[in-house]
């Protein structure tokens, strides 16, 4: 067997988007070791997609409370209400440090506005009764991402690992011994060279996003594959409500253009959602038979009226107005979301934008508390791989940079606190596995991997999408089964790729999905089968935990 190389932190963070850097700077700031690893460029992140902004109580008019309400309201009974206070209260002292490290969020004066200029403009998003989202434009995400990739590349105790994918936790299995049920670190392949080593570290934090990469049609970019989740529930981590899967209901549909989000935020600038009922004939608006809120409702209504829509009318899309304003003022507010428009040949203030719903958010995932711990000791998780609590069975608009951004500072506190205790690494396997490792690539496993990847995407779209029944997810559940057979069988007969790793996540998350979907015997939330159309009281907060039992290994 080849002894693989052992690297040795005092912190591992696994994922670079806004959750994992922000909880690499507080790791870091006591001056331990922090290894970052991440799959791509250090920048090539969900978050820094994520253009709507963060939610957050700053004006005068709102309240905890209010935004407490909203969350809860959206959530639709799966809130834990502890968490969604916790984190709705820590947001002011986040969005503080983060203009304190460089942010620029848009003021009101660069709109134009003479009455408060040098405050933030507050955006207004489905399910918010105020306006409460600080951003960036139209390009919050990015702007985040920006200023924590600067801050954490200045701090010389944390190493940056660009195209290394964890493979698996090293978790320890000494049952009923001290130290059992307790992460050391992570195997981790090195993309460029094909060499795999054993990253060890008293604490292993999961920041590896979502997951939008299960469905055919996603706002998510390639590296939303679920690997937190999915490597989290190999190590026997509990996993929750992952039947809850967040599908946003404006992409833009465009032959060339794929996965272009159309944010929120213009319906919250009073764009409305209108279908066309008959081929030639101007589309009319059509939220008014679904929501009080309209085009502003929780974003799992939206999603399914939009469905509901289009498959009663056979249209291909619905449309978006915003023609209420004029270009001037579009641009200035949404320059990217314009810029992208112009490039699909729609001029925003004069053409109605062509939208379809794609998956977008995973409300579940690795189960923990408010400071990111997890279920085995050591293993912490932070953003969109995680489930604190906060989104519930439909997550609020913008909660999730907010949670990227005040989780992360919990759980660094909480594993500062508990260093002591963490630091006696003694992991009882450390060597990684007997992989074959190496860049060579073998064109059969390309096909194969290529053939699987697609068809896991394609009947998850159709199975296990916006609208659900029985038989398709028993349906997705066997064809799951097969293909999770089939990769296990390439992964100890090919060479470890980077691809075949991501592969193997997928359709670890995938079933995942489909067991909690099946699960659940009601509808709630983005969570919607027709054998079982309506919410049953009994289920409220009642969590669909999924845990492996790793006993016998
Ligand atoms: C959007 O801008 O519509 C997306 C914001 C979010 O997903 O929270």
């Amino acid at each position: 067997m080849k002894i693989h190389e052992i690297k040795q932190f005092d912190h591992i963070v696994i994922g670079s988007g806004l959750a994992g850097l922000t909880c690499a700077y507080h790791l870091a700031k006591s001056g331990k070791s922090v290894a970052v690893f991440t799959k791509r460029e250090i920048d090539e992140c969900n978050s820094r997609l994520a253009q709507g902004g963060v939610a957050c109580v700053v004006d005068e008019l709102d309240s905890f409370d209010e935004h407490v309400r909203d969350t809860l309201y959206a959530g639709a009974g799966m809130c834990d209400e502890k968490a969604v206070r916790a984190i709705v209260e820590g947001g002011p002292a986040a969005i503080n440090e983060i203009i304190g490290l460089g942010a620029k969020f848009t003021t009101r004066g660069e709109l134009g506005h003479k009455d408060d200029p040098a405050s933030c403009d507050l955006g207004r998003e489905g399910g918010h009764q105020k306006r409460r989202i600080l951003h960036a434009g139209d390009i919050t995400g990015a702007e985040l991402v920006r200023v924590m990739v600067e801050t954490v590349q200045k701090m010389a105790n944390v190493k940056l690992f660009e195209h290394h994918i964890a493979i698996d936790l090293v978790v320890s299995r000494r049952l009923g011994l001290p130290g059992a049920n307790r992460c050391f670190g992570a195997y981790v392949l090195d993309i460029k060279s094909g060499e795999i080593f054993t990253a060890l570290a008293a604490s292993t934090t999961m920041a590896c996003g979502g997951a939008g990469k299960v469905y055919l049609y996603t706002s998510n970019p390639d590296v939303a594959c679920g690997s937190g989740v999915a490597m989290a529930y190999r190590a026997g981590a509990k996993i929750a409500n992952m039947e809850f899967i967040q599908f946003h209901p404006t992409i833009l549909y465009h032959p060339t253009i794929r996965s272009f989000l159309i944010s929120e935020a213009l319906r919250g600038e009073g764009a409305v959602l209108k279908c066309r009922e008959k081929r030639d004939v101007e589309p009319v608006e059509f939220m008014q038979k679904y929501h009080p809120m309209q085009s502003l409702a929780p974003r799992d209504v939206v999603a399914r009226a939009i469905d509901s829509e289009m498959k009663r009318t056979g249209e291909e899309c619905v449309y978006l107005d915003i023609r209420h304003h004029s270009e001037e003022t579009l641009r200035a507010r949404f320059p990217n979301i314009f810029a992208k428009c112009l490039e699909a040949g729609i001029n925003m203030a004069k053409d109605l934008i062509p939208v379809v719903p794609a998956a977008h958010f995973v409300c579940g995932g690795i189960k923990t508390d408010i400071n990111g711990a997890t279920s085995i000791e050591g293993l912490y998780a932070v953003g969109e791989c995680a489930c604190t609590g906060l989104h519930g069975a439909n997550r609020l608009a913008s909660n999730s940079l907010l949670e990227a951004m005040v989780v992360p500072r919990n759980a660094a506190a909480d594993i500062e606190a508990n260093f002591e205790k963490l630091k006696d690494i003694r992991p009882d396997r450390h060597a990684a596995m007997n992989w074959t490792t190496g860049n060579a690539t073998d064109s059969d496993e390309q096909i194969l991997i290529a053939h699987n990847w697609d068809e896991i995407r394609r009947f998850m779209w159709d199975y296990v999408g916006i609208y659900r029944t029985s038989k398709r997810l028993e349906r997705a559940k066997n064809r799951i089964k097969l293909i999770r057979k089939e990769i296990e069988k390439y992964y100890w007969d090919f060479i470890v790729t980077a691809d075949l790793i991501e592969l193997r996540n997928i359709a670890t998350v995938a079933e995942l999905i489909i067991d909690s979907s099946l699960k659940r015997k009601e509808s709630r939330g983005s969570h919607y089968n027709a054998d079982y159309p309506f919410l049953d009281p009994d289920l409220e907060c009642v969590d669909t935990i999924i845990q492996r039992d790793v006993r016998s290994m």
